[in-house]
């Protein structure tokens, strides 16, 4: 549960997103929050406080002057033990609000009187020319510089039947960002380039070899380094996993194509972590066109050449970023561990307990330094992700 013990105050401003909101709620509350619901008299126009309240279990407030609230300060007692406040959907004139400092309803009253320790985080809902108003940009600017975090806006179908950006982050890509903000900025301005999942090596333009990676350890590592606060290149072979908010992918399907990708992007980069099974080899004689069976029972007489080892590579350029690899190993892996670690000439290796990891959520790891070796144990992917990331960004400072 990455938001347990948290109290988020959501705060709904006129717009149709509203519907997307009641999601987001449950979606809160199903990570562990509390959540303490605000809506202007516009939003009520969009979505019923009944519906909030319902979701929520919680008093929705609309009201300055409620008097529900003996002391009659709602605006201080919403967020004195909030852990943020967050606006969604947020609309033109909220934005505008904020970047201005008005006040004339509860829910600004109350962002203007937030304790400085409370994040707010406001995620634009508006029309596409709206949004590229000039007067727009200028308050977008002007929150960001306020220390306000904008949550989006996405580009694409908007519900007034216009294109462009605007659009509101989909509830599950808010849940990314608002339980990111939670994490400690540990790679805060770092450039991390990965790899992740299977490489698929073909035999004809229908068949091919592949292995059994999903993915996953890969996946959670670039949502965590993104939550870390840096900037995150994905290289993937063939997965159906949804690419994590913010990180920006790169499709490939073979070994060779994944190497490439990386030697396109790698300059520049602070890190690089090797998490993709690649295959070892590819088959050299593949043919152009699907095979035929033979009637006589013969079967294809496949030919293998090496695949680049992308690692090795990365890890003897000159201006190497700090790297980490990963092994997969069904025993001995102490042994192997630190022996691919010291071939491979990488600062970190980051052992499996065996190829049963493939495809499941959760997984243990080694980790393998010029130190020796300790173990992360047993948990869900993104956790150990997390503590990679922790384990990785100490080593870089050193
Ligand atoms: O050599 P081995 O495949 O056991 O090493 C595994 C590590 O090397 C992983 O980090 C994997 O992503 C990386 N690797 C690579 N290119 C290859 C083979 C492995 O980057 N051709």
């Amino acid at each position: 549960m990455d938001l347990a013990g948290k109290k988020i105050v959501l705060g709904l401003t006129g717009g149709v997103a509203c519907y997307k909101a009641a999601m987001l709620a449950r979606e809160l509350g199903r990570a562990g929050a509390t959540v303490q619901v605000v809506m202007t008299q516009a939003a009520t126009q969009f979505i019923t406080t009944v519906t909030m309240q319902a979701l929520t279990g919680n008093t929705v407030y609309t009201d300055q002057w409620d008097a529900r609230i003996a002391n009659n300060m709602p605006h201080i007692d919403l967020t004195r033990d909030a852990d943020a406040i967050v606006i969604v959907p947020c609309s033109t004139d909220f934005m505008s609000k904020l970047a201005h400092g008005a006040c004339d309803d509860l829910l600004s009253t109350l962002c203007i009187a937030r304790p400085a320790r409370v994040p707010l985080m406001v995620a634009p809902a508006m029309n596409v020319e709206m949004w590229q108003n000039p007067a727009t940009q200028r308050n977008a600017r002007q929150l960001r510089q306020d220390g306000i975090l904008l949550l989006g806006p996405d580009a694409g179908a908007q519900a007034c039947g216009e294109m462009g950006e605007g659009r509101m982050l989909e509830p599950a890509q808010l849940m990314e960002d608002i339980i990111a903000a939670f994490q400690p900025k540990l790679l805060a301005g770092r450039r991390v380039l990965l790899t992740a999942g299977p490489t698929f090596e073909p035999i004809d333009p229908v068949r091919g070899i592949t292995n059994l990676s999903s993915g996953k350890m890969g996946y959670a590592l670039a949502r965590a380094a993104r939550e870390a606060g840096a900037d995150v290149m994905l290289v993937s072979g063939p997965t159906a996993l949804e690419v994590p908010h913010g990180v920006q992918r790169i499709d490939v399907q073979t070994a060779q194509q994944m190497h490439d990708a990386v030697m396109a992007n790698v300059a520049g980069q602070d890190l690089f972590v090797a998490v993709a099974a690649v295959a070892d080899w590819r088959v050299a004689n593949a043919s152009t066109q699907k095979l035929k069976k033979n009637a006589d029972g013969g079967a294809p007489q496949l030919q293998f050449t090496q695949n680049p080892d992308i690692l090795a590579e990365v890890a003897a350029l000159p201006r190497c970023p700090y790297c980490v690899g990963f092994a997969a190993e069904s025993e001995n892996l102490a042994q192997y561990g630190a022996a691919k670690r010291a071939k491979k000439n990488i600062p970190l290796l980051v052992g499996n307990l065996g190829p049963q990891t493939f495809g499941r959520d959760d997984n243990t790891l080694m980790l393998f330094d010029e130190q020796g070796h300790t173990s992360l144990p047993h948990a869900d992917k993104l956790t150990l992700a997390r503590q990679l990331v922790r384990e990785i960004a100490r080593r870089m400072a050193a």
